[in-house]
């Protein structure tokens, strides 16, 4: 495992955008995503790194990149750092496993996100309202419920805070009904394939969220796709599917950081050597269940 994957330090290339956990540089008309193995828990970013998380992250978004490459265009060129520019070079230690160069897309700033379950900020709103993204749901629903169909609730996004969610009728306002006709199937496309495929490895994809660019006038999915980070999982198999817990990947930190009496302010606490260890078996076994295939030790170890 290499060393210094919190903050990757690329000198020399212009940094693009630092999220929490991912470092984005600017390559001109492409980009260089790199994902660090910083975790973030209870959207703190914790001060201990989970070895190999960021290689999980990446090689989870590379597998559906390539699975729904039929269903619409993404922005993927590669992850093979032997094709990487000359420029990278010197990087290539770093970014082995763990980086993607990608087309540089006019980014559409709408989170499209699908849910077959009522979990997060989707049940907060049917809490206080007993609706979802304008959508009139029926009574009765709690936490954590299967949906009687999977629902688009689109979100605009907001670089600098929470993204806010907004309604189909805002998204139409927002993009044009044609586009915003655009997003919702290839969502709900891309949403069904994932989780049939999920479920017939014991995972439910309660829910998770897309976004899209244009490049070279074309609609293509960016950022990353179907990752932990970025949907949440739950295992089929556990009592409290449907209950709304955590992604089953963060469910072991989650536990312990709870336990530890951390009062959720940063800085979280450094994490003991089992949770380390715990965690990261847990997002192998996320890649492992979701691929049907253990990640190989060479990717792992580059
Ligand atoms: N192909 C692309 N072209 C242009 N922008 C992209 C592309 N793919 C992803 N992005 C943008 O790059 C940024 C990646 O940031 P990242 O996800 O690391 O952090 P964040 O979204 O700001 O915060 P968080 O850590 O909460 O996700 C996002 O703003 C995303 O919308
Ligand atoms: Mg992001």
């Amino acid at each position: 495992m290499t060393a210094g994957s919190a903050s990757i330090d690329l000198s020399g290339l212009l940094l693009f955008r630092r999220g929490k956990v991912r470092d984005t540089y600017d390559l001109g008309d492409r980009l260089l995503m790199v994902a660090t193995d910083r975790l973030s828990a209870f959207d703190v970013v914790l001060p201990t790194l989970i070895p190999g998380k960021g290689v999980v992250l990446t090689q989870l978004s590379r597998f559906w990149f390539d699975l729904t490459r039929g269903l619409i265009s993404n922005h993927l060129i590669t992850a093979d750092v032997s094709l990487f520019p000359a420029e990278l070079l010197p990087h290539t230690k770093l970014l082995a496993g763990r980086s993607m160069i990608v087309h540089k897309a006019e980014r559409i700033d709408i989170e499209c996100v699908v849910r077959a379950y009522l979990a997060g900020s989707a049940w907060e709103e049917y809490r206080r309202s007993g609706q979802v993204a304008g959508e009139v749901l029926p009574d009765g629903l709690s936490q954590g419920s299967r949906l009687s169909a999977p629902i688009f609730t689109p979100a605009a996004k907001n670089d600098e805070g929470h993204d806010v969610n907004i309604t189909l009728a805002d998204l139409r306002a927002l993009v044009g009904p044609a586009l915003a006709a655009r997003l919702e199937e290839a969502s709900r496309d891309i949403f069904n394939v994932a989780s049939d495929l999920a479920l017939q490895r014991g995972i439910i994809l309660a829910d998770t969220k897309f976004e899209f660019g244009i490049v070279d006038g074309n609609l293509v999915l960016i950022d990353e796709l179907l990752t932990p980070d970025s949907s949440r999982f739950w295992d089929a198999t556990s009592s409290e599917a449907g209950q709304d817990p955590p992604s089953f990947d963060k469910q072991f930190v989650r536990d312990w950081l709870v336990a530890s009496g951390w009062d959720r302010q940063p800085p979280g606490p450094d994490l003991p050597q089992e949770v380390v260890e715990g965690t990261r078996a847990r997002y192998l076994e996320a890649y492992e269940r979701l691929t049907g295939s253990p990640l190989p030790a060479e990717v792992m170890d580059c």
